[in-house]
């Protein structure tokens, strides 16, 4: 596929926060000189007690161990809200926009946040919630999750937030691998005009967790939901008796601030857990310099806070850098698909923050829904999640961004904190579909199989050879997993499970999980290029290929392919695509089986449920593994029900 190249517009070039010559300089510096250079860049958080010591890290097991600040203390809360009261006290903390557009929308000041957090703060000291306790936080995206957040950093308490679309049974799980006995909830959720019932999801999850003693239910939809009496607790009844005034504990850099489930390749979700201070450093820098932001941009980042992102780029970042931050509770195509556009219209956003998979969804409805709201205000654009297929990338940046936003198409992960491999607007030309060059500090490698480093251009595992302040220090509860997982593969070296490639420029171009690379005839292939060559067809929505066991081959190609709306799929079009797959990457990629489907399996936040995918690719269906955190189950019905002949 050709490889465009998108310079750094003037105007960027100019006024950005960094430029390209900055970036060089800084970067290098930033990985000569960890310790000089986190010491100036540390300097953004307030501190209560300085570091002395910067970065005491190691990735070996001799002498495993990663601390960063570690004698400093500090409170995350007081750095996203108290230190903005004084200059920006009456500027927007948080614009929230309603699932349903005829709902008004809520406009919360620094100083109001505040107080609401304050308020919420001594209400969970009330219930018995103090320093290091967890507390799990099961809200949809109102304002309230966000002063949760904050109240729980306040005080030194760990949040965990499980995403308010995990089932009962998901939810448990959490709660009991953390040992929580506090959860935080709304009688309903609403989504995409359909209502969640999150307080009987509690209830039924609470059957199976004697240890939670408290619950606190914030009345979003006025449902007529039953309350334990001695347990729960009206959100606002309660905070209606507090004092607005709760100091903010003094806590370790070290500290936890949160822990946050997510899937590894095996086992049962693990529960990575941040620290405060370099987490804190980390959060806020990354959101200053990938989105150039300055006070008093409105800006969205379109993720839930039941993901990373949402934590790092809905809340902790931007609060922390004074930002406007956009919370949206709906979806991208209800009540139709220029919902995400006519927010951007409402609220005058000059930056957008959001997800592949939602981009394709909205592409394949037609440009119409696009271009019939303004989108002016608009500067930049993010991308994040999963590799972005250049013609997605080219439809955000033509027909969202009318040519005049630069995107950033951020690489990290839930264990990264922040981003890691990224554009910044007035530093990087673009490639469509890569993630480019490191961020400061960041220092990826490329290894064999072997663990051998690959120099230059070629393609490998995705490890980083040192530690950053951002990382995650450890899976809750079982120290031994988390070296065991990043530690293990390659010694030394963390490692991401992504598979990579690096071009002659030295931009990065994530090709998926490692898991996801397959090997046909002794070719290593992506199978996110394969996908790529198949979503660029212009009937072609959305696509997701598995190995498959193939006689000759070793492994052969088996590409799940969903069509645009209109389209209906035959075998003339799947003869097309298969030519087509082998005109765009080459015979080697040719597709054994393609199965035309009208959805894929994906978790609530949208990733494709790959390992499903594998199994059927495998014919290996008699146990599925865990499907609780399908967004639809009966997809994988239709997909078994439908398996093309072999
Ligand atoms: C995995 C991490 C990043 C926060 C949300 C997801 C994939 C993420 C990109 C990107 C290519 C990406 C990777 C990574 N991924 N962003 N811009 N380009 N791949 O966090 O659920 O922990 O998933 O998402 O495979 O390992 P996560």
């Amino acid at each position: 596929m050709g490889e465009a190249i998108y310079p750094v517009p003037e105007s960027w070039a100019s006024g950005a926060l960094v430029n390209a010559a900055q970036y060089q300089d800084r970067y290098v510096r930033s990985v000569n000189d960890p310790e000089e250079f986190w010491r100036e860049e540390a300097r953004r958080i307030d501190w209560i007690r300085p570091f002395t010591r910067v970065k005491n890290t190691s990735f070996h097991e001799a002498d495993f161990g990663i601390r960063w600040f570690e004698d400093g203390t500090l409170n995350l809360c007081a750095n996203a809200l108290d230190r903005h009261l004084a200059e920006r006290g009456d500027a927007i903390a948080i614009l929230w926009e309603a699932d349903d557009p005829t709902e008004p929308e809520r406009r919360i000041t620094y100083r109001e946040l505040h107080e609401q957090v304050c308020r919420f703060a001594n209400l969970l000291k009330q219930q018995g919630v103090g320093r290091g306790h967890r507390v799990t936080i099961y809200l949809p995206m109102v304002p309230e999750a966000a002063v949760a957040m904050l109240a729980c950093a306040r005080i030194g308490a760990i949040h965990s937030i499980v995403f308010a679309g995990f089932s009962p049974d998901a939810l448990a799980g959490r709660i009991k691998d953390c040992d929580s006995s506090i959860v935080l909830t709304a009688d309903e959720g609403l989504r995409g005009g359909r209502k969640v019932p999150l307080k009987a999801n509690v209830d039924e999850a609470l059957n199976q967790c004697p240890g939670v003693t408290s619950v606190i239910m914030l009345r979003r939809t006025g449902a007529d939901v039953p309350m334990l009496a001695g347990r729960d607790v009206d959100w606002h009844e309660g905070v209606a008796s507090q004092s607005a005034d709760c100091p903010a504990e003094e806590m370790g850099a070290e500290d936890p601030l949160f822990i946050l489930y997510t899937s590894g390749s095996t086992g049962k979700p693990k529960g990575v857990m941040h620290t405060t201070g370099g987490y804190a450093v980390w959060a806020s820098m990354t959101h200053h310099y990938v989105f150039d932001y300055r006070p008093g941009q409105i800006y969205w980042c379109a993720a839930d806070i039941g993901w990373v992102t949402g934590h790092s780029y809905v809340v902790y970042g931007p609060l922390m850098n004074g930002a406007t931050t956009v919370m949206f509770e709906g979806v991208p195509n209800w009540p139709d698909p220029s919902r995400f556009w006519q927010v951007v219209d409402k609220f005058g956003v000059e930056i957008f923050y959001g997800a592949p998979t939602a981009l394709r969804a909205l592409m394949r409805e037609g440009d119409e829904w696009v271009k019939k709201t303004s989108r002016s205000t608009l500067r930049l654009l993010g991308s994040v999640g999963e590799p972005i297929n250049p013609e997605a990338w080219e439809w955000y940046h033509k027909v969202v961004g009318e040519r005049r936003c630069p995107i950033v198409d951020t690489w990290w992960q839930t264990e990264t904190g922040g981003t890691m491999i990224t554009p910044l607007p007035g530093a990087t030309a673009l490639k469509p579909g890569s993630a480019t060059l490191p961020f400061f500090g960041v220092q990826p490698m490329l290894v064999d199989n072997d663990g051998k480093p690959i120099e230059g251009a070629g393609d490998g595992c995705l490890v980083i050879t040192d530690s950053w302040p951002g990382q995650m220090r450890g899976v809750w509860g079982d120290s031994e997993r988390f070296f065991q997982t990043y530690f293990t593969t390659f010694p030394g070296l963390y490692f991401t499970g992504d598979g990579c490639r690096r071009d002659a420029d030295g931009y990065y171009w994530i090709t998926g999980r490692i898991d996801d690379v397959i090997n046909v005839s002794g070719h290593r292939m992506g199978t996110a290029e394969i996908e790529s060559a198949l979503v660029a067809h212009s009937r072609v929505a959305e696509a997701a290929v598995v190995g498959m066991p193939h006689d000759i081959k070793g492994q052969g190609i088996y590409a799940f392919v969903t069509c645009n709306a209109e389209v209906e799929p035959d075998e003339a079009l799947r003869k097309e695509l298969v030519q087509w797959v082998r005109h765009e990457i080459g015979p080697i990629a040719t597709p054994d089986i393609i199965q035309f489907t009208p959805a894929l399996p994906k978790t609530r936040s949208g990733k494709i449920m790959r390992r499903i995918l594998r199994k059927i690719g495998e014919n290996d269906v008699s146990n599925l593994g865990d499907t609780s955190t399908l967004a639809d189950p009966s997809v994988v019905d239709h997909l078994l029900a439908n398996r093309p002949a072999t």
